[in-house]
């Protein structure tokens, strides 16, 4: 996590930085920092906390500087405080660093023999110090590439030299870097989005590269030092979907958006005519797969456990979940017949890309399920199939996740297509489903005034459970990851048949729990386990579908109903409602919804 941004140019650039940190403040948020280069100098000034802040202090305290670096902070090695918030400087350097140096400790005792003074606790101010330290016998190049090969992890960097007031090194490993091209000034950002209003025209550095930018010119490296070319993508602008409009937080915004990101998703993947799924340039035929193994992280591998269930439904072929940082690191047996998804809104989630990256370094074949398409991930999959849901910003992720699912469906219909797994009427009744997917959505988002009445009771309390069984379970998981995220209660997502085999004892009188049970194969048995808990005492809030049948149980607190879909699309519905209960308990607890504490919305550390 954390941003960086550079700029050099022929004008000031503080304001131009902190417009960028603002974008960029999506990635951490609990300290911020600029340094430029003025007559041969190095300014700094830091703070902990965010922009606001930082932007308040430079009022006071003026630097000025054609020439600069930024930072916003999400804190790994130190607490989040002024010292240590980036930049990071000595006499020389002043360095920005989003990443982690694994072998900060024996670097740091090395530099303190050689008689470096250490200011914080980051394992960031190494990299100043060997920076430091290297040119006191190298050129600039020559530095940056003997500090490169010492340091271990992960990095994106953007450093500036008392020496050398004309240029930024900026240097990537592991975590994502851009470079972006202006008129009379060029620049260096974690991310097109934080560029974006200077520049449209971007070049991603690959992994291991390193570049010099300079205000009329910006030169690339590989990680040996020869001269690289680069490709420069121009941008579209949607500047817009930027935009909170008049809702108090982009979350809002994008729950309200999902039955229009649906409709274009749908719309972009499915032929309305003739029904056909347009997947095209599919590098493998259907015969050379015959598992498929899904991996993500968070709301994302939620997306996936979802999708198990719709491929095991309609499809023959094995099917794989992974959390991304349990399977970088396991003994994996690797399939050549297997299909490696990786599945990530941001696409640069750092476990999720190091997966992708085993994956391709063994020669699997892979394809990522990604919103951001200039992303890392996307680049480096083999094939890519886009959610088409817009900017997400909100740092709790909704849209995306129905993107997510819903681009795994469409998938796998496509799969029971080709293997012929499926029959032409029963694909048909699907795809019409899909198409009218939307307007169902929109009649979700109609249970507002409900869960505004229930979700006091989801604000003050010990915890919360969440029920499901098949595929109301992982969206279990996600509703109470949403709430335990956005409203800082504890909350448990649980299968509903798993709850007598420990979890039961946790029901005491008045314990909020939300239950899953659309009517769909396990309606009856979750119906069952909801007894089961209102008899401890539990606070049951049902969420169903829609069905003339009365729900056969007593003691039901509260019901929540979603209207009426084939069983495999319900999910869509359910979230909605879940979505809901997490934004309006945060809001009812005054908590920032945007930015919850301690989390970012692109996780570029492991
Ligand atoms: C939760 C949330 C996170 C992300 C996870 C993966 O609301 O947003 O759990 O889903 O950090 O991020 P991506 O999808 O960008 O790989």
């Amino acid at each position: 996590m954390c941003g960086i941004v550079g700029i050099t140019s022929n004008k000031q650039v503080t304001s131009s930085i902190i417009n960028s940190l603002r974008k960029l403040e999506y990635r951490g948020y609990d300290s911020a920092g600029i340094a430029t280069l003025n007559d041969g100098f190095i300014n700094e000034v830091k703070c902990e906390g965010r922009v606001d802040t930082l932007e308040k202090n430079l009022s006071k305290i003026k630097i000025e500087g054609t020439i600069g670096i930024g930072h916003v902070r999400w804190a790994t090695h130190g607490s989040p405080s002024t010292v240590n918030a980036h930049p990071h400087s000595s006499e020389k350097v002043s360095v920005v660093h989003n990443g982690i140096i694994e072998n900060s400790t024996i670097l740091k005792k090395y530099l303190i023999k050689k008689g470096h003074k250490f200011k914080s606790q980051t394992d960031t101010e190494v990299i100043v110090h060997l920076i430091t330290e290297y040119l006191k016998k190298n050129d600039l190049k020559k530095t940056i590439l003997k500090v490169l090969k010492k340091l271990h992890g992960s990095f994106a960097l953007g450093i500036i030299f008392k020496e050398q007031p004309d240029l930024i090194v900026g240097a990537r490993r592991g975590s994502p870097l851009a470079v972006g091209y202006g008129p009379n000034e060029n620049y260096l950002g974690s991310d097109s989005y934080a560029l974006k209003s200077m520049t449209n025209k971007i070049s991603y550095l690959n992994d291991g590269d390193f570049c010099i930018v300079k205000k009329d010119q910006v030169e690339f490296f590989d990680n040996k030092g020869n001269k690289v070319n680069k490709k420069i993508l121009k941008l579209s602008s949607n500047e817009q979907d930027y935009d909170k409009g008049d809702y108090k937080h982009f979350m809002a915004k994008e729950i309200e958006e999902q039955p229009t990101t649906i409709k274009n998703c749908v719309n972009e993947y499915i032929n309305k005519m003739s029904g056909d799924i347009n997947i095209f340039n599919f590098p493998w035929k259907s015969n050379e797969i015959s598992s498929i193994v899904l991996i993500g992280c968070g709301t994302a591998y939620h997306s996936c456990l979802m999708a198990k269930y719709w491929f095991e439904q309609l499809t023959n072929l094995d099917v794989g979940v992974d959390i991304a940082s349990e399977f970088r690191y396991r003994k994996n047996r690797f399939k050549k017949d297997a299909l490696y998804i990786f599945v990530s809104q941001s696409g640069e989630t750092a476990d999720t890309f190091a997966a992708l990256d085993l994956c391709n370094k063994n020669n699997m074949k892979t394809c990522s399920v990604v919103n951001v398409v200039e992303s890392s991930i996307a680049r480096e999959s083999k094939f890519v199939l886009p959610i088409h849901c817009g900017p997400e910003v909100g740092v709790a992720s909704t849209k995306a996740f129905l993107g997510q699912m819903l681009v795994l469906y469409i998938l796998c219909l496509k799969f029971a297509q080709m293997r012929k797994e499926i029959k032409k009427n029963v694909y048909m009744e699907k795809i019409k489903s899909l198409f009218l997917l939307s307007k169902l959505a929109k009649k979700s988002l109609e249970t507002d005034s409900k869960i505004q009445s229930v979700c006091s009771s989801f604000t003050d309390i010990k915890g919360s459970m969440f029920l499901g069984r098949g595929y109301s379970f992982p969206i279990a998981l996600e509703g109470a990851l949403k709430l335990k995220e956005l409203s800082y209660v504890h909350a448990e997502g649980y299968p509903a048949g798993e709850m007598k085999h420990g979890p039961l004892a946790l029901i005491e009188d008045g314990l909020p729990v939300v239950v899953l049970a659309p009517r769909d194969e396990y309606y009856k048995k979750t119906i069952s386990n909801m007894q089961e808990v209102i008899a401890r005492g539990a606070k049951v809030l049902l969420i169903t579908n829609k069905s003339k049948d009365e729900v056969h149980s007593e003691n039901i607190w509260e019901k929540i109903e979603v209207e009426n879909t084939s069983e495999d699309l319900l999910p869509f519905l359910l979230t909605i409602p879940l979505q809901k209960l997490a934004y309006y308990s945060a809001f009812k607890k005054g908590y920032d919804i945007d930015k919850p504490r301690n989390l970012a919305k692109s996780v570029t550390v492991e």
